[in-house]
């Protein structure tokens, strides 16, 4: 089979995504900031990447670190001034680095100046720029959970309406029925695509269109009903997306990813369509989620390692079922999830360097743009929090209230290791660049603890070490630039049954390249490599044993015909 892509940069680059609040922090305030990238830039151009993603800047009273945004045309303080963005976008553009902006407009802060508004009364002109309604027999409107537990209701005084909030309560929904709504959230994308910014990552994207019925939802934990199935992938979702294409994004030339809860293959058919009507492509879920629900303690919360042939599945389904009709984009890590190689690798001394590059390869071998979220190159680890006075992160706050105060539904300890396990504070803690003190993030006290290790794994040990993580994740990236079968041969599944070797072909103009990844700690059989002639484009492993891959061995081989 082969199929026709049309060739796009954003096809062919690799992403880096950047949590600017732990990333570097320049001034010694313990924070991370623009400053601190602008200084690392030339790290990042060592590594080879293309673009980075940069998570929300903009002005926030930082309830949900920048995800909550009060004003969309300004920096967050504690980031620097807009002349510090300028200047960082200057500089990456000077290095050929591309800058992709968090777009945040499913809901605000409830500090924006429209909100404020909006709260005054029911006439005020802003009033429908939220999601209000009258309390239903004196209570909440309907069941729903909010995704940072508690109702996704707030009451409010100066009305008496209650305003939805499918995240914290400081982060209210936007009306997009509203046309008004969508005129503010275009002008201001136009607005930065002006500023030269080249592209967005738009945040919970598939949300924005609400089942305006707002039926109870199912129930989800004993406590309260599901809002999934109410808000994501809605009634209007694709036309406003169409509208929002048609409107801004068909002016320039940008990548677009939309953070899509809850998106199916079909859904993702649509959103990602080749014909380029909504968006270049978007993240799905499913791969990270093997354990929700029935395998969990409760809701996402668990201790338990996901299955290598679950995983598999899943994202074998999206590489086949996207061929031809939308792309894909690749990840493991990003700001929201534990750090890959404590997940589905082996972080223990033996094992974490290797299993960490197997992990890399299996990924960056397969058809989509991959993204690389800060430290993965460099292998970084879950940390251990050791309670939750420790923690930061809004959403592990309030399920540790809500589980273990309120509704003694778990103990503390076992909330604690779900939390070690799969809380998004172990992607939080600070870049490890060396082994001074606070590794080197800052000068004064970190916001969040520095994960232990940092002595010895950081950048600066990595990159005077040719086998580390840092230099395997830069030769996939120049294995990306050099060969277009990786970004856009067609991608065959191999070795279904087998439940330790993830392994896989693609396929394009005579060009074949074989992939085999040992997910175990053990020698696996494998016969795939033997009697191949190619060139061997990246391994772990230095040697190879015929018919055998070594624990955590990934082994790419390139055949191509004359
Ligand atoms: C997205 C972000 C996450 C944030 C949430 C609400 O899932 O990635 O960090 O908390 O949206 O904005
Ligand atoms: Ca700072």
């Amino acid at each position: 089979m082969q199929t026709v892509e049309k060739k796009t940069w954003w096809k062919e680059a690799v992403i880096y995504q950047i949590y600017p609040r732990s990333f570097a922090d320049s001034n010694g305030d313990g924070i991370g900031d623009l400053p601190g990238i602008t200084q690392h830039l030339p790290y990042l151009h060592e590594l080879g990447i293309d673009v980075i993603w940069l998570s929300p800047v903009y002005r926030s009273p930082n309830d949900d670190n920048g995800y909550d945004i009060s004003d969309y045309r300004d920096i967050m303080t504690d980031f620097g001034t807009m002349a510090d963005f300028d200047e960082m976008l200057s500089t990456a553009h000077s290095l050929g680095i591309k800058i992709v902006m968090d777009l945040v407009v499913n809901h605000t802060s409830d500090e924006h100046a429209w909100f404020i508004e909006s709260r005054k009364s029911k006439d005020n002109p802003f009033h429908d720029y939220y999601i209000w309604k009258e309390p239903r027999d004196g209570k909440e409107p309907n069941n729903w959970e909010s995704c940072f537990s508690g109702s996704a209701w707030e009451l409010d005084d100066a009305t008496g309406m209650y305003y939805l909030h499918c995240f914290s309560k400081k982060q209210p929904d936007l009306n997009w029925e509203n046309p008004k709504v969508r005129d503010e959230v275009f002008d201001m994308m136009t607005w930065w695509c002006e500023k030269g910014i080249d592209g967005f990552r738009m945040d919970v994207i598939s949300m924005i269109s609400k089942d305006q019925r707002f039926p109870d939802g199912p129930d989800k934990d004993g406590i309260y009903g599901d809002l999934n199935p109410y808000v994501c992938n809605g009634p209007r979702v694709h036309e406003y997306l169409q509208e929002m294409n048609r409107r801004v994004l068909s002016h320039y030339d940008l990548l677009t990813v939309g953070e899509a809860a809850g998106v199916t293959i079909e859904e993702a058919r649509k959103y990602a369509n080749n014909e380029g009507t909504e968006l270049g492509m978007v993240f799905q879920f499913e791969h990270m989620d093997t354990l929700q629900g029935e395998g969990s303690v409760i809701g996402k919360w668990t201790t338990k390692k996901p299955s290598m042939s679950k995983v598999r599945a899943i994202l074998n389904k999206w590489q086949v079922q996207l061929e031809g009709k939308a792309w894909n984009s690749l990840y493991w890590d990003n700001h929201d999830q534990p750090r890959v190689v404590s997940r589905f690798g082996d972080d223990s001394e033996k094992w974490r360097v290797l299993s960490a590059k197997m992990l890399a390869t299996c990924l960056h071998m397969m058809k989509g743009t991959p993204y690389i979220y800060q430290g993965e190159e460099l292998g970084m680890t879950n940390t251990v929090f050791e309670g939750i006075d420790q923690c930061r992160d809004i959403e592990e706050l309030n399920a540790y209230r809500q589980y273990v105060e309120e509704h003694h539904l778990v103990s503390g300890d076992v909330m604690m290791a779900c939390i070690n396990t799969v809380g998004r504070d172990n992607a939080r803690t600070p870049m490890q660049w060396d082994a001074s003190a606070n590794a080197g993030f800052t000068t004064g006290t970190p916001w969040i603890k520095v994960n232990p290790n940092y002595t010895t794994i950081n950048a600066e040990a990595a990159m005077a070490d040719p086998d580390s993580v840092f230099y395997y994740y830069q030769k996939l990236i120049r294995l990306r630039h050099a060969h277009p079968v990786i970004v856009y041969g067609v991608f065959e599944p191999l070795l279904e049954e087998n439940e330790a070797v993830y392994a896989y072909r693609r396929v394009l103009d005579g060009c074949v390249l074989t992939v085999a990844c040992n997910w175990t700690d053990q020698p696996q059989e494998c016969t795939l490599f033997d009697g191949l002639s190619g060139t061997e484009l990246i391994s772990n492993y230095k040697e190879h044993q015929a018919g055998v891959l070594a624990p955590y061995e990934a082994r790419v081989l390139l055949q191509e015909q004359e």
